[in-house]
């Protein structure tokens, strides 16, 4: 038995390891193992249930307003001992949040493989996403196994010279969708179960970077308030991140905006299905950047720059900035000219097929000599 220790703490991670978890559990020879940070706990929490998965092991770290070094000190105290004590033969990491950077680095420590999950995405910009692509290139650094979503973030892998092996698979958030979409589907949230749908243009945004916390947020704020203003039918639902430094600056300044919808976080199940039913995305989120192209909806990124230009080059999403008059002119010219939101609005699959989960698990028992390598994902 390879026995798998999959270590996460947040909303993102959690989403993209639940189809993971599930292929992992189906092999009879790996015997897998879960260890929550819980750097995230209400949102953590929310995945946890929709996917209904107990984490062996949950170290409960989250403070509030916590800091990275809060997070990387307690997340490393309380993996190290748990590694000595489950000895996995691989562990598993999953993106580039501060749990993943902890525990690629705790499982280093002590010799055991890391297999990281979403490799290779990269701005080239040390400070944008902020600590993120430092956290990446650090677990690329520390990795045996790569699971590249893309040929693209494979060949930065390969420009890094990076030590062991790298698979393409696709992104495990594609196979999550499979869960989660349903045709005929009521909102467990009671606002959305109340919204028709069929009356107006829904925007779906959403912002929590930190990079974007203070002016830029600001300046995202300013420029929603603008596009309700300007367009009639046009009204924008914000689940806002439990981040205090977020709701800090969101709730005064969009709460009394006529026709903006603010509401908590939501699980993703509902999360999926309001993508399915909204006109346009505008977010600084990665995982939505990822989720909005497979179900054909346009992004407005906002951001200045992403490690994830396969939906621009596409033609699914456009960079949207994070000044107030760029945000407005380009969520204008989408929502103004029907054609070029027919342009953007098909459903593409850059990031995956849905077998993402299928091929690393291939790869891990590979990895064992227990299995040939799995096919690679084309896009
Ligand atoms: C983290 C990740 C970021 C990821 C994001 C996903 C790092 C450095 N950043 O950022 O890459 O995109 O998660 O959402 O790892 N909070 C709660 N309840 C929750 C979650 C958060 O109250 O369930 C509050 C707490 O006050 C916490 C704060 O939000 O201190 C910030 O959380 P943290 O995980 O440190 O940073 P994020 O901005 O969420
Ligand atoms: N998400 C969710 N509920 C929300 C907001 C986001 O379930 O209220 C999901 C979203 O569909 C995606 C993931 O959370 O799968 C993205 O998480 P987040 O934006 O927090 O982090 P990022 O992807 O930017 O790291």
């Amino acid at each position: 038995m390879i026995r798998v220790l999959s270590v996460f703490g947040t909303r993102p991670e959690a989403i993209k390891m639940a189809p993971l978890l599930k292929k992992l559990e189906e092999e009879p020879s790996i015997e897998s193992i879960v260890c929550v940070t819980a750097q995230h706990r209400e949102m953590l929490d929310q995945v946890l249930e929709v996917f209904q998965l107990e984490p062996d092991f949950d170290l409960n770290i989250m403070k509030e307003r916590q800091s990275l070094v809060d997070v990387t000190v307690n997340a490393l105290k309380g993996l190290s001992p748990l590694l000595m004590e489950t000895k996995p033969d691989i562990v598993l990491v999953q993106g580039d949040t501060t749990t993943t950077f902890a525990g690629a680095l705790a499982a280093f420590y002590q010799k055991i493989p890391v297999g990281h999950i979403e490799a290779g995405l990269r701005t080239n910009d040390r400070y944008s996403p902020f600590p993120e692509e430092i956290n990446r290139r650090i677990v690329g650094v520390l990795a045996t196994l790569h699971f590249a979503p893309t040929r693209r973030n494979k060949e930065n892998l390969l420009k890094e010279h990076v030590i062991g092996k790298v698979y393409v698979t696709g992104n495990t958030v594609i196979d999550a969708l499979k869960y989660t979409v349903q045709e005929h589907y009521v909102f467990k949230n009671e606002v959305l179960r109340d919204i028709d749908f069929s009356d107006g243009r829904y925007i779906l945004l959403t912002s929590h970077r930190r990079e974007n916390l203070g002016k830029p947020l600001e300046n995202i704020c300013k420029a929603v308030k603008r596009i309700v203003e300007e367009f009639e039918d046009v009204k924008v639902i914000y689940p806002v991140h439990m981040n205090p430094e977020v709701r800090r600056i969101v709730f005064p300044m969009l709460g009394n905006v006529e026709k903006v919808i603010l509401i908590d976080p939501i699980d993703v199940i509902d999360m999926h299905n309001l993508m399915a039913r909204c006109y346009l995305v505008m977010t600084d989120s990665g995982g939505l950047q990822e989720e909005a192209p497979a179900l054909g909806k346009p992004v407005v990124v906002l951001r200045k720059e992403t490690e994830r230009p396969e939906a621009i080059e596409a033609g699914v999403a456009v960079l949207g900035g994070v000044e107030e008059e760029k945000i407005f002119e380009v969520t204008k010219r989408i929502l103004n000219d029907k054609r070029v939101y027919r342009s953007m609005a098909k459903a593409v699959n850059p990031f995956g097929d849905g077998k993402a989960s299928e091929r690393i698990v291939k790869a891990i028992l590979h990895e064992f000599d227990l299995s040939g390598p799995p096919e690679e994902f084309i896009n």
